[in-house]
């Protein structure tokens, strides 16, 4: 842990990363939720967080979005100014029309119109002036991920954001934000309590454990079916192992086609020190 911890100091934008962050620290009174965190993301790079109910992941988030003035740390905190932040709830503004929603804070050239460029992209555009009240919870959620892409952030933090919704809504949200990234190429850090999430939309899965990161495992799968399957269910058993899960029913999946010696679980992941090293040069396996 940091020693005579001190404010996080700011460093000029590394250009082949999004966030850089050395020896975060956040204590709230004698208790130490996050405990000297590093962690590096490239530009672009997806991103998920897992870890159990109040391992500390929205306060990892909260301290990246800028939320949080009373983290400590003895090193830097670096992350683009243009960052956006989705919640679990949509947060958006019951008194203001969708495409207002949208352009709220927003300044430059054309608001409006890039407003509705955003609501084309999720499907909204023909509802622009409803409330968010007349809104399904997906269909608000979809709002949020407009608002928050419309400013096409190189940073974009989400807390959470599908856990509200029912499991077919999920795999739409899935899809489209997917979609959205492709589209707008942010680096994503995303909070989710869903092993499978994140294994399907990220390049990289981080665990945070008793103030660490205690796995750092690049996702790499197959194209093709059924490597891509036995691969999905390597990760997922490693994840649910280091999650404190019963592994039962993921080792049944995956006995059914062995992982060959090289692939051993053990290997498709490592400890925080991996974090330090760039991500497009690590493995899964
Ligand atoms: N403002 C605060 N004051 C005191 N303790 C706090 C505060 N905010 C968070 N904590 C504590 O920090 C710990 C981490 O909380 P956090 O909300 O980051 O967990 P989490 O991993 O996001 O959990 P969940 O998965 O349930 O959302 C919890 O024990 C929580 O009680
Ligand atoms: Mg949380």
């Amino acid at each position: 842990m940091a020693q005579n911890a001190e404010r996080l100091t700011t460093r000029p934008q590394d250009k082949a990363l999004a966030v850089s962050v050395q020896h975060l620290v956040r204590r709230f009174g004698s208790r130490t939720v996050l405990d000297n965190i590093d962690l590096d993301i490239s530009k672009g790079e997806f991103v998920a967080l897992l870890g159990r109910s109040g391992s500390g992941k929205s306060t990892f988030l909260r301290a990246l979005a800028g939320l949080d003035h009373d983290v400590l740390g003895e090193g830097s905190l670096q992350v683009p100014s243009t960052l956006s932040v989705v919640f679990q709830d949509a947060r958006l503004l019951p008194w203001k029309r969708l495409v207002d929603n949208v352009t709220f804070g927003l300044s430059g050239a054309n608001v409006k119109g890039r407003a509705m460029q955003a609501l084309e992209e999720v499907g909204l555009h023909n509802r622009h002036l409803s409330w968010p009240a007349e809104l399904s919870g997906g269909e608000q959620q979809r709002v949020a991920l407009a608002r928050a892409l419309v400013r096409n952030p190189q940073l974009l933090l989400a807390d959470e954001p599908f856990g509200a919704l029912d499991a077919l809504t999920r795999l739409r949200m899935h899809a489209l934000l997917r979609r959205l990234c492709r589209h707008h190429e942010p680096a994503v850090l995303l909070v989710t309590h869903d092993v499978d999430e994140a294994i399907h939309l990220a390049q990289r899965i981080l665990i945070l454990d008793q103030g660490k990161l205690t796995v750092d495992v690049a996702v790499n799968l197959p194209d093709h079916s059924p490597a891509r399957e036995n691969e999905t269910a390597r990760i997922r058993r490693y994840l649910l192992q280091h999650l404190g899960v019963d592994t039962d029913l993921a080792d049944a999946t995956t006995s059914a086609s062995p992982a060959t010696p090289d692939q051993a679980p053990d290997q498709i992941a490592a400890t925080s020190d991996v974090t330090r090293t760039p991500a497009r040069t690590r493995r899964a396996a």
